[in-house]
């Protein structure tokens, strides 16, 4: 039974009921009532006219306005502190998403240490694992420097809060949003009601007493933040963690930054003792690729920064009506429109054939330079031929958007893109800024091999 303490609200109009329905009474919208704690206190302006203690507030000029911009509290991890912006702000909000088993909790657990150790008060709050599973954690990372982290097991908020408010710390992590529990809900933990009222309640306290929170949170299968949009609105700060479990790279990057902005992206490596920064990624990927019929590398940019993956693609005869198309590391959208576009334009189509398409590494890309090396790795695999550089022993490297009619489009950076090849000694880039059109690129590509191929 609903207690006393919880109303029920359309998402849609805001209409408010005592009772959930499945059609909200307000609107006639389905399924859009959704449980939530009865405001303590009315909401301001809620009613219109307010009693006569309520004073209006005074309105001040900007310029007015003291700002002194407190200075940053480093984490310790430089990748991290890039993405943050430099450190993370006093008394602000972070919520951090990523799918399980991605490294979050190792990922707050090494700040936090590396934030005690230089000399902050730290707070580790766990609603998900015991104790004991914390501190066997703690000793796989590094120097053993987290075992000095205080902690708490606790999934009931009340508590949370009165010790956050005993304990002030200057930075607590919650782990997670989602298993946190407010009494005055009946709602599940991790329902939207729930999850919206734990980060609430939480933000009011840190802004309140000045505690930063990194708010560790789940995401959905579709990679969402589970929950909450609500949540995203709320918080200053929106880092999402990305990878393959089963592989080793994975990177951080801000979706939505207050304090800095969201072009900025780390590459980390799970070890055994846990996650590492990858400065060398570019290296790496380059020494690592294949140099086979379907493989290329792209030019890409991570935030500000080039970096060079390899893209892989098979193309195999299928008997499934339709084929498939697998996609990882990059949006199936873009693959499907740029296998429409070599198809059409490049006059190499997949036809009823399968097509996987891979970044390797487990690395996400977005960036819409990609397209071009979607199209070459897919032309290199159904063309049967190695792309290789100016340097037959080098792979070859592009990067350049497809337009629909078949043309390439420039892309941002394209001379840190071309200075990262070259660093690696990857000459004779194909890019939009030598090639104007796909037809064009994939001459230049498959070469006068692939007149050879084509006529045999
Ligand atoms: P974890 O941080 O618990 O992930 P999350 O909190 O996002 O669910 O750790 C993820 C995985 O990483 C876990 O399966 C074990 C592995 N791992 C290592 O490989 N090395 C390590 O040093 C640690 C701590 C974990
Ligand atoms: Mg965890």
């Amino acid at each position: 039974m609903p207690r006393a303490s919880s109303i029920h609200v359309c998402s849609v109009c805001g209409h408010e009921t005592p009772r959930w329905a499945g059609q909200c009474p307000g609107c006639g919208e389905w399924n859009t009532l959704v449980e939530e704690a009865r405001p303590r206190f009315p909401a301001a302006g809620a009613s219109g006219g307010r009693g006569a203690s309520t004073r209006a507030a005074t309105p001040i000029a900007l310029g007015d306005i003291e700002a002194a911009e407190e200075p940053r509290i480093p984490t310790g991890i430089g990748e991290l502190d890039t993405v943050l912006g430099g450190g993370i702000v006093p008394g602000s909000l972070i919520l951090i998403g990523g799918a399980p088993g991605i490294g979050k909790s190792t990922l707050t657990t090494m700040a936090l240490a590396n934030m005690l150790a230089a000399g902050r008060k730290t707070l580790y709050v766990s609603a998900e694992e015991s104790a004991a599973q914390i501190r066997l954690r703690a000793q796989r990372l590094g120097d053993g420097g987290a075992l000095a982290l205080p902690v708490i097991a606790e999934t009931d908020l009340a508590t949370v809060i009165a010790t956050l408010e005993q304990e002030r710390p200057d930075v607590c992590v919650i782990d997670s949003v989602q298993t946190l529990h407010c009494a005055d809900l009946s709602s599940a933990a991790g329902s939207v009601a729930q999850v919206r009222e734990v980060a609430g309640t939480l933000m009011r306290t840190a802004k309140a007493l000045r505690i930063a929170v990194l708010l560790v949170g789940h995401v959905t299968k579709d990679g969402a933040l589970a929950g909450p949009r609500v949540l995203e609105h709320l918080v200053d700060c929106v880092l999402q963690f990305e990878g393959e479990r089963e592989r080793t790279y994975r990177t951080v990057r801000a979706i939505k930054n207050r304090f800095g902005s969201t072009n900025e992206a780390g590459v980390f490596e799970m070890r055994d003792t846990g996650l590492v920064e990858v400065l060398d990624a570019s290296a790496r990927f380059v020494g690592e690729a294949t140099r086979a019929p379907g493989s290329v590398v792209l030019c890409a940019m991570e935030g500000s920064r080039p970096l060079l993956v390899e893209v892989q693609a098979l193309v195999s005869p299928s008997e499934l009506v339709p084929p498939r198309r697998v996609v990882s590391g990059l949006d199936r959208n873009r693959v499907a429109l740029v296998l429409a576009v070599l198809g059409r334009h490049g006059s190499i189509g997949a036809g009823t054939s399968d097509v996987f398409v891979n970044v390797v590494g487990g690395v996400r890309i977005e960036d819409p330079g990609a397209d071009l090396a979607v199209a070459l790795a897919v032309a290199s695999a159904v063309r049967g031929i190695a792309l290789t550089g100016g340097d037959a022993a080098q792979p070859m490297a592009c990067f350049g958007e497809l337009g629909l009619t078949g043309e390439l489009r420039t892309v941002a950076h394209a001379d840190r893109r071309l200075a990262e090849a070259r660093k690696f000694g990857l000459g004779g880039v194909i890019a939009p800024e030598s090639h104007r059109t796909l037809k064009a690129a994939l001459g230049a590509a498959l070469g006068s091999r692939s007149r050879v191929a084509a006529a045999a």
